[in-house]
């Protein structure tokens, strides 16, 4: 099935999902109301939730308990994107202006914490302890993941398992257990929420570096933000570690890249994406998304032979050739 008739196939399961949404983020104050669903409206591709219902389709599927797994998974993630884009200084995403282009800074921080919050109040309805204690530890592997990626802002040297671990924190985890709580919310047995989370962590890496691959491969029409943001901030990603070891762009690339880090993200980046395009940086990059995306269909195989098990299948193809 293509993605969109799977999307308008969840429709009305995804409508509810998006209603609860817009309800938790609803504040008295007018402005945080306004911030916090500035970036909702702006649309997305709410694939967390999008596993959670697949997933819950293993177990007793019941909406309205799997509601408060994806609602917060999704929240989560959107607070994350609110600050990531305050670190990341971007002033467009999802095609509109961030929260912190739009308002400032500040709101944007605190825009972040009340999403973050409110996820957390919709998911302790859920009686389960070990949900919540997921979600948290999810949170914090985030926040390692994102430290580790200032850490190392303009490391040309740091090893490719260095980029492979902070991805698996600030992206995989969550895409993981949004496959595994929606099987643990409706009961599902252990061996099935286990597969899907090892689908789920694989499809997140694979996720990752396709839109690590966007960013250097992308158009600002398809990817909603100007290309190159990733280098221009000091982020060395896959395909940029990959180029660096490819003999005939290397020193021009090094070069690229200190004149960047000089500039403290003033000059452009759009001669070191350049190089990277033209390197063999982009294919092994996809490469390795590939191979991801090989051990994510491999964990389905373990799962019952249902439609859900084809849908996943469908979304993990989609991440694999992803333009957007
Ligand atoms: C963007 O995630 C941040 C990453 C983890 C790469 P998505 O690409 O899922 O963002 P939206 O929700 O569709 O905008
Ligand atoms: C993903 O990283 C953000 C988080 C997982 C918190 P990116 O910085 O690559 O995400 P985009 O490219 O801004 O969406
Ligand atoms: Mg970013
Ligand atoms: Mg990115």
């Amino acid at each position: 099935m293509k993605i969109m008739q799977l999307y308008a196939s969840m429709k009305s399961d995804l409508q509810s999902i998006e209603d609860m949404m817009a309800k938790t983020v609803r504040s008295d104050l007018p402005l945080l109301s306004e911030t916090s669903l500035h970036l909702l409206k702006a649309g997305g591709k709410r694939l967390r939730p999008v596993f959670v219902l697949l997933s819950g389709k293993f177990g007793d599927y019941s909406l309205e308990t799997l509601k408060h797994v994806a609602v917060p998974l999704e929240l989560i993630h959107m607070a994350t994107l609110v600050h990531d884009d305050v670190i990341d200084d971007a002033d467009t995403r999802r095609g509109q202006l961030t929260v912190k282009s739009k308002w400032d800074n500040k709101i944007a921080m605190y825009t972040g914490d009340f999403i973050y919050a409110k996820a957390l109040t919709v998911v302790t309805k859920l009686p389960n302890v070990r949900i919540h204690q997921t979600l948290s530890n999810a949170i914090v592997q985030m926040c390692l993941g994102e430290m580790e990626q200032i850490r190392d802002f303009f490391n040309v040297e740091q090893s490719v398992r260095n980029y492979l671990l902070r991805i698996r924190r600030k992206t995989a985890l969550l895409i993981a257990i949004s496959c595994q709580l929606g099987a643990i919310a409706t009961n599902a047995p252990a061996r099935i929420s286990d597969a899907l989370y090892r689908f789920g962590y694989n499809v997140g890496m694979a996720f990752q570096i396709g839109d690590d691959l966007l960013d250097l491969c992308g158009t600002e029409k398809t990817i909603g933000k100007p290309p190159g943001s990733d280098l221009r901030q000091g982020n060395i990603t896959l395909p940029v570690l990959y180029a660096l070891e490819d003999a005939d762009i290397r020193d021009r690339l090094l070069r690229e890249i200190s004149l960047i880090r000089e500039s403290e993200g003033s000059v452009s980046s759009v001669a070191a994406v350049k190089l990277v395009r033209a390197s063999s940086g982009i294919a092994k990059a996809e490469q390795m998304s590939d191979r991801y995306i090989a051990k994510a269909l491999k964990a389905l195989d373990t799962l019952p032979d249902n439609n859900a098990r084809r849908n996943l299948h469908d979304i993990a193809r989609f991440v694999a050739k992803r333009s957007y």
